[in-house]
């Protein structure tokens, strides 16, 4: 993933995945930081609010010249797993993938070492290449596994740093406060590797790494993100439009920065479709962000309708509610229950506790919000 890309993207502003530096805002500091206890040997809790930029962060300082030629770097997204067996097999698997493009030597290492999962081993006649196979039902033993990948890491010619995306996943494994052990005792006796894990639960990340009862405690250093700083992303945003000979006002980016309180994943959004209506030659200005903010809840209508029928009745009901009142405070209270023609104060705290924990609501300062803000207004818009 590096530059020869660049000719090929047509709009600069990308949402979703990290592509390479230049189309990476900021964070200078941050990635620095993170580099920084990387090399003094300390493993790191990266923990925010989500679509803040935690991945991109990691993916990017993966991608600094200073980590690329001195470490073998593993991304790993363990989001929507749901056991250990299954942690085990997506780690096996990203290592595998992520070698493809390396060391050849150290790829063919890996499959003698990593012996429990032999059977997803094979080799391409056409390309002389191994390749890896496996499936979830193929990873028998994962406690055998564990030993071996880090087996694996620990005879690498070079130090490792293993990223696990959505790291709180784990707290909710059946047996995971088990895994929490297993993984923090083989961790700490790892010598040839760091770690980083981020999350974006907070109360859960909080609570693996920095409740004393937990084995992961006092084990990293926590770092929080906040949003990229107002004038750094004008900068950027400024010098992407002009960069293909277009301009954009300065007060579009600040409005649209504030509607998403500089939340990047939103931002971006709204930046990619303001982007796109812009002809060259042209200037976005304001009189354009509603239209794009139309044309983002648009696309993203048979998304929200999935989500929706997903959600059960009595979710629902209070859902509606909180987005009518887009910042809902007291909602036990006899006054939103009686205004919203809700059940009870019990059930709106049953339901309220299911739609936080899927994170379709969050809660800040007392207030509750539909945590995507284009969910909220196509909500709105619907009902
Ligand atoms: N520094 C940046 N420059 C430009 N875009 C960014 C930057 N950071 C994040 N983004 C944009 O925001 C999106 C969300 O970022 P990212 O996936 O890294 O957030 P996250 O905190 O990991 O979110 P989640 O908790 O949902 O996994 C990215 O896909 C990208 O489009
Ligand atoms: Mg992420």
């Amino acid at each position: 993933m590096k530059s020869e890309h660049k000719l090929l993207i047509d709009n600069p502003f990308v949402v979703g995945k990290y592509v390479s530096k230049e189309y990476f805002c900021d964070r200078v500091e941050e990635t620095n930081t993170l580099i920084k206890h990387i090399e003094n040997g300390r493993n790191v809790a990266l923990i925010s609010q989500r679509r803040i930029g935690k991945s991109g962060l990691i993916e990017h300082t993966f991608n600094q010249s200073a980590i690329e030629s001195r470490y073998y770097t593993f991304f790993i997204d363990i989001y929507g797993t749901r056991s250990f067996a299954e942690f085990i097999y997506i780690w096996g698997k990203g290592i595998f993938e992520q070698l493809k493009t390396r060391d050849v030597k150290f790829r063919e290492r890996f499959a003698q070492i990593v012996r429990s999962l032999k059977v997803g081993f094979s080799f391409d006649v056409a390309t002389a290449l191994p390749t890896f196979d496996l499936s979830l039902g193929d990873v028998s033993s994962p406690d055998i596994t564990l030993d071996e990948i880090f087996e694996y890491i620990d005879s690498a010619d070079k130090p490792c740093i293993v990223a696990f995306d959505e790291f709180q996943q784990i707290a909710n494994y059946p047996d995971g406060e088990r895994v929490e052990a297993l993984l923090r005792t083989k961790i700490q006796h790892c010598k040839n590797a760091q770690f980083i894990f981020a999350g974006s639960k907070r109360h859960l990340m909080a609570k693996m790494f920095m409740s004393a009862a937990k084995p992961f405690y006092q084990s990293v250093l926590t770092m929080g993100l906040t949003p990229i700083p107002y004038q750094s992303y004008l900068k950027f945003a400024q010098e992407k439009f002009s960069n293909y000979d277009k301009s954009v006002s300065e007060d579009v980016v600040e409005k649209v920065y504030n509607m998403f309180d500089g939340t990047s994943w939103y931002v971006q959004m709204m930046m990619n479709e303001l982007f796109a209506l812009t002809s060259k030659g042209e200037n976005c200005s304001v009189d354009m962000i509603e239209y794009a903010f139309v044309n983002v809840v648009d696309s993203q209508d048979m998304a929200f309708r999935g989500l929706m029928d997903r959600i059960p009745a009595k979710q629902k009901q209070v859902l509606l509610a909180v987005a009518k009142d887009g910042e809902a405070k007291s909602i036990t209270s006899g006054a939103f229950i009686k205004r919203h023609r809700l059940l009870s104060a019990s059930s709106v705290q049953v339901a309220t506790k299911a739609l936080l924990n899927e994170d379709i609501l969050t809660q800040e300062n007392g207030a509750y919000r539909v945590y995507d803000y284009f969910f909220s207004a196509w909500i709105r818009n619907n009902f």
